[in-house]
């Protein structure tokens, strides 16, 4: 039995044959209706969630399976007191497969300890969420075909940011990529991250706090909103919600194939004008990330 809490759980290969189920589902959708019939997925989401619970219920509905679970942990028995750990195990004889997300870092991992079934990291606080990363690489090898040799800028809060920190991690992985961090002192990128991923495996990276300087190397922008819900202080939080805004002015030296990434909810960070840019990327990844679920359910099921 196989869990996913961090997105080095899985192998490149792995992620490799990942993106190809993907892409044959994407291609022909009636041969994958009955792969999970009589199976069940719970998603057990303690912490609100749009996409990545939607899209984990959509893609088991698509494989023909059945979908239970709760979307607040004030409609489940954890508003009793009841611990992840009775929870978990309790959902393990209702379901096959578990998508959880905890507003605590490593609750899921906690929660492997006493799982019969897999269990998957739908985003456990400020810490993982490799399935948002599995919907990023499919977006980014259908928009550039390879991940060896880009630029990534990654702007906004990435103090908090989940998503660019299992991002930084799957990337570092491939070779020739260089890594361009755009954010305001308090929200820089971890210094954890920085020794144990990027100086550890010799990625070269920038720091700035603008993003017109570095525009025009960048083969991908991932933006980020800033996470007010993981802030102390709220007078922090107003001051640094706005920081960066992305407009179509500020495209004005970018690359004509840049792609702008976002792993949404948006708030402000991008100019609804930018929608209509074809670098525009971000409800590709809404999309991609059902694909990548409905591959990665159907192999921690034992599907392919
Ligand atoms: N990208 C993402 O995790 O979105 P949700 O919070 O809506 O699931």
């Amino acid at each position: 039995m196989k869990h996913v809490l961090d997105i080095t759980d899985l192998s490149v290969e792995e992620i490799n044959s990942l993106i190809d189920t993907a892409i044959d589902i994407i291609n022909n959708k009636e041969k994958y209706q009955e792969v999970c019939k009589h199976k069940k997925l719970a998603t057990l989401f303690f912490e609100p969630s749009t996409r990545t619970r939607l899209s984990f219920e959509a893609a088991m509905l698509e494989l023909g399976g059945s979908v239970i679970g709760f979307s607040s942990a004030s409609s489940s028995s954890s508003s009793k007191g009841e611990s992840v750990q009775d929870t978990v195990k309790v959902v393990g004889y209702y379901a096959d497969i578990i998508a959880m997300r905890h507003p605590k870092e490593g609750a899921p991992m906690a929660a492997t300890a006493v799982s019969d079934v897999p269990i998957i990291n739908a985003g456990d606080g400020g810490h993982h969420h490799p399935t948002q990363t599995l919907a990023d690489l499919l977006t980014i090898h259908r928009e550039k075909g390879h991940f060896d040799n880009l630029t990534v800028g990654f702007c906004g809060d990435l103090k908090f940011g989940r998503t660019v920190h299992s991002l930084v991690n799957a990337l570092s992985r491939y070779t020739g990529i260089k890594l361009v961090f755009i954010s305001p002192d308090e929200l820089k990128i971890p210094q954890y991250i920085k020794t144990d991923i990027i100086e550890k495996n010799g990625m070269p990276y920038v720091e700035t706090q603008t993003m017109e300087s570095v525009m025009p190397e960048l083969d991908i922008l991932y933006m980020t909103r800033v996470q007010g819900e993981r802030f102390f202080n709220e007078a922090d939080y107003i001051r640094l919600r706005d920081y960066y805004i992305l407009t179509p002015d500020k495209l004005e030296n970018a690359k004509k194939d840049l792609c702008i990434m976002h792993p949404l909810p948006r708030v402000n960070e991008i100019a609804r004008s930018i929608d209509s840019d074809p670098r525009a990327c971000y409800f590709k990844q809404v999309e991609n990330g059902k694909f990548m679920r409905m591959a990665l359910i159907m192999k921690l099921l034992g599907g392919i």
